[in-house]
């Protein structure tokens, strides 16, 4: 596969580094620490949107395709940075929000003045104020449908009710997203991060859903698959690293999206695996991880996308997700450890969330006040209205919310944690005195350097990279354990999900390639990862 041995590092630069001491990270802090990606080993950088946006879901709801938010920088500072990287050897991937746009954009403002052409990029419905065409729910909470009085209408939100769905059947929309494809492409990025690509498609009818929020009437939709071969070939970005991502996706869906006789996309992120600590599925519910089911979904999905051709971007932790090492460990670098060993042996391309690399953990908030993400803010008051009391509310937050992962790198010890010389939009976690790159860069046994040691790995062995994938030890509950072959040569990985001590099976005549922990015993120590090679 084409970017089997390619490693990518998501950026979220309103967190990543301010460089102009006004509290945000900006574009200038992502150039001033390249050489710290360089370091690091990774191919590409995904940064997430800095175009010109309202912030009301930070900047995926997208004002102007075409600009920077000044707040992020200048056009300039972007063509600089797209430069600086190429020189090290890094491509940049601009993230696209395709599905919406913020109702802020010119589209959608002419729309409201009533402007036909406008109105049709969108998702306009007729009715009356009491009662929307459907019931379905956004994602980020209530109905998703808005009226407009003065049109008379209701139009789509899947997500915030500032972020108005495209209509995607009309082929002036498609026709405007190719441009910005190709406006971009000609400004020298190497590939592009579609969001929710898979919600896109509506159905022709939109009709209540007696079932559930609605997804399933516009998830994978009917026409998904055209219109994305479509985008592809005509804005000529086929054969760049493009990602997807999948909301509630299939995995026969996922291998038609990555497939590269399909000429869709290069890979998809799918997200199963990080609602295994759902309760009842549902996200603002809590239990604890249950590892028989990760299990089981990786099983699916790794052999899955393996027999058919698809391929996988492999991955744990994004600027919506928690951060797994305090979700699926202890917050401590040996599971940080553990947990990238799990994914960086699977075959896929790894993805590496900011901090990520360093063991950052969950913010670990303790009042309401602390939490920026609109998602956060809207559950929370959800949830006090479903009759959780305020702390039975603070607690699902401090291991759901968004935010999470959206507190500021951790550069060093310094105050504001290297990030920002004033205070921060966002306040980071305590540990940022131990946990940090100042700290890790030179440490031989930091969770960064162990990052670096499996990136040159899957570089120097062909294995990671292209191997053939099968789950072994399906019995055992604790431990995460696959094998990989290419002819005849075999690794095996071993990732013990559990704080105690766990059995595995034997495998003799192996030697150990890579661990988190000192030797080799016959038990597997909390939270150790071992691979073995034969
Ligand atoms: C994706 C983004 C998320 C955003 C949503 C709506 O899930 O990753 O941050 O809120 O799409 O654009």
């Amino acid at each position: 596969m084409d970017f089997s041995d390619k490693v990518v590092y998501q950026i979220y630069p309103k967190s990543f580094s301010d460089s102009n001491g006004d509290g945000l990270g900006d574009i200038r802090g992502i150039i001033n620490h390249l050489d710290y990606l360089k370091t690091l080993g990774v191919d590409y950088i995904w940064s997430t949107p800095f175009f010109v946006s309202p912030m009301n879901d930070n900047g995926y709801d997208i004002a102007d395709y075409r600009a920077i938010d000044p707040r992020f920088g200048t056009m300039a500072d972007v063509e600089e940075l797209i430069a600086e990287a190429d020189k090290r050897g890094i491509g940049l991937m601009f993230d696209m929000v395709f599905n919406h746009t913020s109702t802020e954009h010119e589209w959608f403002q002419r729309a409201l003045k009533g402007e036909q052409k406008y109105i049709d990029y969108y998702i306009f419905k007729d009715g009356t104020p009491d009662k929307p065409p459907t019931n379905w729910e956004s994602k980020f909470g209530g109905n998703a449908w808005e009226y407009v009085p003065h049109l008379g209408k209701w139009y789509l939100h899947l997500y915030d009710v500032t972020q108005a769905d495209l209509n995607w059947e009309n082929p002036e929309v498609r026709a405007e997203l190719k441009d910005i494809l190709r406006f971009w492409k000609s400004k020298g990025l190497k590939g592009f991060r579609f969001d929710v690509i898979n919600v896109i498609s509506k159905p022709a009818e939109f009709v209540d859903d007696d079932q559930g929020d609605g997804r399933r009437f516009y998830t994978d939709g009917r026409h998904v698959h055209e219109f994305l071969k479509e985008l592809v070939a005509d804005s000529g970005i086929d054969g760049m690293i493009t990602v997807g991502e999948m909301s509630s996706t299939s995995l026969d869906n996922c291998i038609r999206y990555t497939n590269p006789n399909e000429h869709e996309l290069s890979m998809a992120f799918s997200f199963h695996h990080l609602k295994v600590d759902y309760k009842d599925g549902q996200k603002w519910e809590l239990m604890p991880p249950d590892i028989a089911a990760l299990k089981k979904l990786f099983a699916t999905w790794q052999e899955g996308m393996a027999a058919a051709g698809g391929w996988n971007a492999v991955f744990w932790c994004n600027h919506d997700q928690p951060r797994a090492v305090s979700r699926f460990g202890d917050g401590q670098s040996t599971a940080a450890k553990m947990l990238a060993t799990a994914i960086h042996f699977m075959r896929g391309t790894p993805y590496i969330y900011q901090g990520e690399e360093l063991g950052m953990t969950n913010a670990g908030y303790t009042s309401i006040e602390q939490y920026r993400d609109v998602e956060s803010l809207n559950y929370y008051n959800i949830m006090l209205k479903n009759g959780k009391t305020v702390e039975q509310a603070l607690e699902t937050l401090a291991a759901r919310s968004r935010d999470n992962s959206r507190t500021p790198m951790q550069w060093s010890a310094d105050k504001y944690a290297g990030f920002s010389t004033v205070e921060p939009w966002i306040i980071p976690p305590d540990n940022y005195t131990s946990i940090n790159a100042q700290n890790e860069v030179d440490a031989p046994d930091s969770v960064f350097n162990y990052y670096r040691q499996l990136i040159k790995l899957r570089k120097a062995l062909k294995i990671i990279a292209d191997g053939d994938i099968k789950f072994i030890e399906p019995n055992n509950n604790d431990v995460l354990a696959y094998e990989r072959t290419l002819g005849d040569e075999k690794l095996i990985v071993l990732c013990n999900f559990r704080e105690h001590n766990v059995k595995v099976d034997a495998y003799d005549g192996f030697e150990k390639l890579l661990g988190n922990y000192d030797g080799l015993e016959r038990e597997l120590r909390p939270f150790e990862a071992v691979v073995l090679k034969k």
